[in-house]
């Protein structure tokens, strides 16, 4: 039911508009090391949290221009009181074409048959390790095994795909590149290694400790013979191979191999800050023009407008870094969390 317009906008690149993140609260559960490694965080102050009603009204008004594949992110999803609430909302929005949510699974094996029947079409849950251990060191968190739980109702409950993302670092889970695609075969889910971004919020990242897409491949192919690419699907991410025993699985090389030149998405932060890139400096407050009385119509056209704009190509302007480090430091995210990959909706 895509009701792109006719005169949907495309940007300076000629890229339409065709997803949208929509982070719904910047709190989490958990303090992975590559995207909350700090003590403390400043969270974004309650007012400003967008209601359920402005989050399907600007959602509306991105999939009349074309972003109609939607998707749920953080901190954490789950952490938002009555989320399949707000699933139902979503679902029910014209030109909603695909609704999906990512999580860290924590609080998903009590809600994955509820969001099923609101309306969830996709899931995909973040496991790095199947080491409890490594996730109580790694992500300061006890509750291993219900993420398993979680991932296991996630694959009984009838969603149109469940995911497992796993983001590779060396020195830490890179041995688990073969027992976690084991995992996920297993389960009957599809498996995605990701590189290791130097996003906002990752304070610990260096060049070293990215696991390659090549490095990944090679690590398989080692075991399980050649991986044949399979026809990639425009503006995504992912990169994905079948194995001889017909195993698929995915690598979004986001670090050393970008996609921006099919990047088609719009994030928006849990108060209603709009970035047009993960890597973009500022983001447009659309949450004050909303409340300040605009029309669907004022909204349209100031989004189309600032769309028609759009340069950006953050991560391929990273990858020409010559000695490329850390993004941010942690004072520069103090001033400014929203430049934090947790509030700006992983
Ligand atoms: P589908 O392809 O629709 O299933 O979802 P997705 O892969 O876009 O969503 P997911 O939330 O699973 O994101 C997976 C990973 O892609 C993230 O962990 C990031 O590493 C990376 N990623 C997500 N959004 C962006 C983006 O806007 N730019 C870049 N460069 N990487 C992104
Ligand atoms: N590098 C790569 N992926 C990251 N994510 C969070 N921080 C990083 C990072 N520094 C991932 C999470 C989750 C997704 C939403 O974003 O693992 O799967
Ligand atoms: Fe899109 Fe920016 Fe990510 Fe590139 S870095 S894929 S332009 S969001």
């Amino acid at each position: 039911m895509s009701r792109r317009s006719a005169d949907a906008p495309t940007d300076q690149l000629g890229r339409p508009m065709g997803s949208l993140r929509l982070s719904v609260t910047d709190r989490c559960n958990m303090r992975c090391r590559y995207c909350m490694p700090e003590e403390e965080y400043r969270w974004l102050p309650r007012a400003s949290i967008l209601t359920f009603e402005e989050l399907a009204r600007l959602t509306a008004v991105f999939a009349a221009l074309g972003a109609g594949k939607v998707r749920l992110t953080g901190g954490e999803p789950l952490l938002r009181h009555d989320l399949p609430e707000l699933v139902r909302k979503l679902a029910a929005v014209d030109g909603v074409r695909d609704l999906a949510l990512t999580t860290n699974g924590i609080l998903l094996g009590a809600r994955a048959a509820e969001l099923r029947a609101a309306g969830l079409g996709r899931v995909t849950v973040s496991l790095d390790t199947l080491r409890p251990e490594r996730m109580a060191e790694f992500a300061r968190s006890d509750r291993h095994a219900d993420v398993l739980s979680g991932v296991a109702a996630a694959a009984s409950a009838g969603f149109d795909s469940v995911k497992l993302n796993s983001v590779v670092i060396r020195g830490y889970n890179d041995d688990e590149i073969l027992p976690l695609l084991a995992f996920a075969r297993a389960q009957g889910v599809e498996l995605r290694y990701i590189e290791y971004m130097d996003v906002g919020g990752a304070t610990r990242w260096s060049p070293d400790q990215v696991v390659s897409q090549r490095d990944i491949l090679a690590v398989i192919e080692a075991v399980h013979g050649p991986a044949e690419p399979l026809p990639a699907r425009a503006a995504a991410p992912a990169e994905r191979f079948r194995l001889a025993d017909g195993t698929v699985f995915g690598v979004i090389a986001s670090t050393t191999a970008p996609f921006c030149r099919d990047c088609d998405r719009s994030r928006l932060t849990a108060d209603g800050t709009w970035y047009l890139c993960l890597y973009a400096t500022d983001g447009i407050n659309l949450r004050d023009v909303m409340r300040g009385g605009a029309t669907d119509v004022e909204l349209t056209a100031l989004i189309r407008d600032r769309w028609g704009r759009r340069t950006d190509r953050g991560a391929e302007q990273r990858l020409a870094v010559p000695e490329r480090g850390v993004l941010y430091q942690v004072e520069t995210l103090r001033a400014d969390p929203r430049r934090e990959m947790h509030t700006r909706g992983g």
